[in-house]
């Protein structure tokens, strides 16, 4: 009794049913609005701030096969999304899809999995909004929101909380909950904005690009983990003495680069000693003269050498790989396969796809509006495989462009994209490339409004789909206002919840969060699409994921490969967060389940 309950599966039917039945969503998305929808909830913190540093760190020029990489996992999973929104136009998405085949309590585990995917992905994404503010403001000459107002208080020094963050997620919830087809319009408008200026960064980017920073760089040239270090052990350094964090930063690049320089200036390979020279050159103008610039410098440079942290830095490279045992043998192939595009070698190709997937996530999120499609078995996946193709396109040409532009090790990992314009402006005093630092900011902040309204529009709609299952308290979660048909109450939570979060949180750790519980999602998406197969070869599939019994299983082995790359440390929060899920469910769900024959009294 106790298995058949938690195991029990909706019949693609009753999803049926459900479709037509009362108190739906508005049917007003066409392929535009939903592609649109799609563009929207992907482009965003992804590709304005860790393609930069993915580049810089893990992968250097092969960024670009990370993104190959990621896109792969995601167009195999896209597949078999796009099999099951057009079988199930519901507002679910994978949970309503695991609901289907693998049982509630299956369901349940990825519907809360979702939940951590949006919640956290706005969380993060509002995070970093507040970063590109301070850009535009910075651009524009207008005061910047102080340093303590624009950061979170637990890992940063001086941070008391992150405001703008906060905020833009206040004003998200507002617009969300007058109702969709105002969304939508406003989301057009923000997508709009952000291709402009990602087309502009490729085709004005490219007239900049030197090819020899794709080949031509020497894998010794590769950011150690020293380097990495550098920036927290300026920060440290320059709050416990308060000297200038910037100044600091460039004596210290201008002190290592230089050392390296010098190491390795005898090269016996012509292009290597060029690069080399030329290294050296562009930074002995900034070697302090002074004896306690000199010193500062010195200091920081050796808290940055902390072995610790090094050989910390050195494991988490290989994520949960390394407790598997196999990092040995993998970094014999690392060495084989490491040259001058691939510096890292396939680990960090691999690590770095782990990590740019974020900017990927987000074409899952359409499927989460299959209820509000006007014919949803044609346009979400149209909407789904459409979107995913453009991304990829722009982030496989944005990604060309930073690499090309700017030799790896010297990325600005803060805002690679905005900083290659206007280093390139200061190099040739162009002042289309300097306007371009503001247009970039500005665009930048578009793409990140336009994720974060589409991000919670998924998150108010997973909700609703597990509250008319009674997982989920229905009274909040299952209502939809009466005027604006939108589901208010459990948007208004989840703003402030997700406010909270973006307000109060380390950014860098979520993130990881957010790719794990996304990977976690679509791995069983892949597995319930064959599953469906097997059990019901007979359904009605408007849409068929084209060889299956391939593409399903390579989807599972490739998402888990990446969630493979991921620090086990996201691994153990995934699972707390999990079974925090689980005492949730046998708290409520369990009992309250609209599948269940005999409700008990209330
Ligand atoms: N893909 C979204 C972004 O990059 C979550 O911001």
């Amino acid at each position: 009794m106790f298995w058949n309950r938690i195991f029990a599966t909706k019949t693609l039917e009753m999803l049926d049913e459900e479709a037509k039945g009362e108190n739906r969503l508005r049917r007003v998305l066409g392929p535009v609005g939903l592609t649109s929808l799609g563009v929207g909830a992907i482009i965003g913190a992804g590709i304005f701030v860790m393609t930069g540093e993915v580049a810089a760190n893990d992968a250097g020029p092969s960024v670009l096969l990370s993104y190959v990489v990621a896109a792969i996992a995601c167009v195999l999973a896209a597949f078999c999304y796009s099999e099951f929104a057009a079988m199930a136009p519901v507002a679910g998405s994978a949970y309503t899809y695991a609901y289907s085949t693998l049982g509630e309590i299956i369901a349940w585990i990825i519907g809360w999995d979702l939940i951590l995917e949006y919640s956290m992905a706005g969380a993060v994404v509002a995070a970093v909004w507040a970063k590109y503010l301070n850009k535009l403001l910075e651009v524009l000459h207008i005061p910047q929101v102080p340093a303590a107002w624009c950061n979170e208080p637990f890992t940063t020094p001086g941070g008391i909380m992150n405001l703008p963050g906060a905020l833009i997620l206040i004003a998200c919830t507002t617009i969300l909950v007058i109702g969709i087809r105002e969304s939508a319009a406003s989301n057009t408008a923000l997508v709009l904005v952000k291709l402009g200026v990602v087309v502009f960064v490729i085709v004005v980017g490219v007239a900049y690009v030197d090819p020899a920073n794709w080949y031509d760089i020497p894998t010794e040239a590769r950011r150690t983990p020293e380097q990495i270090l550098l920036d927290k052990a300026v920060t440290d350094y320059s709050k416990k003495h308060a000297v200038d964090g910037s100044t600091l930063t460039k004596h210290a690049n201008a002190l290592l680069f230089t050392r390296l320089a010098e190491k390795h200036q005898d090269a016996a390979d012509a292009k290597s000693a060029k690069f080399w020279k030329a290294l050296h050159h562009k930074y002995i103008n900034d070697v302090p003269a002074a004896k306690e610039d000199v010193a500062a410098a010195e200091a920081v440079l050796h808290e940055a050498k902390n072995k610790e942290l090094i050989d910390e830095m050195n494991v988490e490279k290989w994520g949960m790989i390394a407790e598997l045992g196999l990092n040995a043998t993998l970094k014999k192939v690392d060495e084989r396969t490491s040259n001058n595009f691939m510096p890292y070698g396939i680990s960090g190709v691999m690590l770095g796809a782990a990590l740019v997937f974020f900017a990927f996530i987000g074409f899952d999120s359409i499927s989460t509006h299959s209820e509000e499609a006007i014919k949803p078995q044609r346009d979400v996946p149209i909407g789904i495989l459409a979107s995913l193709v453009i991304c990829t396109l722009l982030y496989l040409g944005v990604s060309a462009v930073i690499t090309g532009m700017v030799p790896y090790p010297e990325i600005d990992t803060h805002a690679a994209i905005a900083s290659a314009f206007t280093d390139q402006a200061k190099a040739t005093d162009s002042w289309v490339l300097r306007a371009s630092g503001g247009l970039i900011a500005a665009g930048a902040l578009a793409g990140l409004t336009s994720v974060l309204l589409i991000t919670f529009l998924s998150q108010a709609r997973i909700f609703l789909a597990m509250a008319r299952d009674g997982l989920m308290p229905h009274a909040i979660f299952g209502a939809v206002h009466d005027k604006f048909r939108t589901p208010h109450i459990s948007t208004m939570l989840t703003g402030s919840a997700m406010a909270l979060v973006a307000a109060f949180t380390p950014i860098a750790d979520l993130e990881k969060m957010v790719n794990i519980g996304t990977l976690f999602a679509f791995t069983v998406v892949c597995a319930a699409v064959l599953i469906l197969r097997i059990k019901r070869p007979d359904a009605n599939r408007p849409f068929k994921c084209p060889a299956v019994h391939i593409v399903a299983p390579l989807g599972i082995a490739v998402n888990v490969l990446l969630m493979l790359f991921l620090p086990v440390m996201t691994w153990v929060r995934l699972f707390a967060w999990l079974a925090l899920g689980m005492c949730i469910y046998f708290g409520f769900g369990y009992h309250y389940s609209v599948m269940r024959e005999a409700r008990p009294q209330d």
